[in-house]
Order: structure tokens, then C-alpha cells, then sequence
């Protein structure tokens, strides 16, 4: 997993809790990498776990609930950083669909060694995308964030139902229902 991403759920935990908190959180965790993360590097998506853990036991909020806020403040960090992949989406749906096939392959030529989920969509009905999220890692949560953000970003609203997909290992598919817009 890219190194942006764990700075980046620091700075989050900072800006929530401040960075005494941190420090603290990080030392007790006990992590291979002692909490020293370069954007460029690459470290076990297991210890990102190990992290959302430890501040769940600080904070009392689920790791789901954390990695959901965690896809929130990445959605922000994608849109300040790049926001060419979003200029010429008008609506959450385009962006949605757009991630497997555009961004998520503009995003493995710049970082080779980055692991990236599989995104297949499908439009349902008038207002509704089923996107069907297939990765080995447990980040179904931060996906729920990342998508909610989306939404948000394009000013609309949404209901978002999640299942196992049947039949699929590794796979969840999010039902996305625009009730506003
Ligand atoms: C709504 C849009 C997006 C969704 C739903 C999405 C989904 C995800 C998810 C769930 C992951 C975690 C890896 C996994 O689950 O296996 C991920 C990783 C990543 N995504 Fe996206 N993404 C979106 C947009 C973007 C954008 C705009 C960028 C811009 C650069 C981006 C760049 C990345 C990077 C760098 C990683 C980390 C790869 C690694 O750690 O090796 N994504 N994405």
C-alpha cells in the first residue's frame, strides 16, 4: 500500500486529536515501521489496519466508522492533488465509473507498485449504479467513505445499500440510489 496513504491517515488522526495524541497512539501501537511513512514508500496494508485499531480503541469509534471518515479526507487529498480527473466529470455516476478504467489506470502509471481494487459498474436504473468492488484487502469501509465523498463532491445526495456479492470472494457490491441532486 503507497506510502500518501499512511500519511495521510496520520494527518487525519492529527487534525482530529491533535498531534500529543499521535504520537502516543502510534507508540503503544507498536508498528513495524514505528509510524515513519514516506509518500513514496510502499508498507503492509496490514499495519494500516493496526493503525485505524489502535484509534479505535483511543477514540471508542468503530474501525469502520474510522475508515469510512478516512475515504472522506482522502476524497478531499484526491481533489486537491489531482484535480484533472475530476474536471471533466459532471456527476458522481461518471466519476464512479470512471475510476477502473481512467483513474485507477492513470494512477498505476504513475505509481507501478500501487494496489488497486477492480471496480465493475453497472447502471441499474434512472438514478441508480451498482459498482461491484472487488480487492484482497479489508477496505470496504474506506470505500463506503471514498463514495459518500464523491457524492457530496458532485452536490448530490445518495442512498448507498452495501451486500457480499454473491458467489464472489473479496467482492461487496454497493447499490447507489440518487435521491438528490
Ligand atoms: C470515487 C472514486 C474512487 C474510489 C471509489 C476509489 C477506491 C479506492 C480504494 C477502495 C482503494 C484502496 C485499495 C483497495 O481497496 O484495494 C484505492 C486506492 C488508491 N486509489 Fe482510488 N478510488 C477513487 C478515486 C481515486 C482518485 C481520484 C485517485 C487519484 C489519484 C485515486 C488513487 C488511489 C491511490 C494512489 C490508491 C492507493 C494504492 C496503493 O495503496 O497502493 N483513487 N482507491
Amino acid at each position: 500500500m503507497k506510502g500518501v496513504v499512511f500519511v495521510e491517515l496520520l494527518a487525519m488522526a492529527e487534525d482530529a486529536f491533535g498531534e500529543d495524541v499521535v504520537d502516543a497512539v502510534i507508540d503503544k501501537a507498536d508498528l513495524a515501521h514505528g509510524g515513519a511513512y514516506t509518500a513514496v514508500g510502499n508498507y503492509p496494508c496490514a499495519e494500516l489496519v493496526k493503525i485505524v485499531d489502535a484509534f479505535s480503541d483511543h477514540s471508542g469509534l468503530s474501525p469502520d466508522l474510522l475508515q469510512r471518515k478516512f475515504g472522506h479526507w482522502m476524497m478531499g487529498f484526491f481533489a486537491q492533488h489531482y484535480p484533472a480527473f475530476f474536471e471533466n466529470k459532471s456527476s458522481s455516476f461518471e466519476m464512479l465509473e470512471a475510476v477502473d478504467q481512467e483513474i485507477h489506470v492513470e494512477v498505476l502509471k504513475l505509481y507501478p507498485d500501487a494496489e488497486l481494487p477492480r471496480f465493475e459498474t453497472d447502471r441499474t436504473g434512472e438514478g441508480q449504479l451498482q459498482m461491484v468492488y472487488s480487492s484482497p484487502r479489508p477496505l470496504v469501509s474506506f470505500c463506503h467513505g471514498l463514495i459518500e465523498a464523491c457524492v457530496e463532491r458532485f452536490d448530490e445526495t445518495a442512498e448507498i445499500a452495501i451486500e457480499a456479492t454473491p458467489a464472489q470472494n473479496n467482492s461487496t457490491t454497493f447499490r447507489i440510489d440518487i435521491t438528490g441532486r
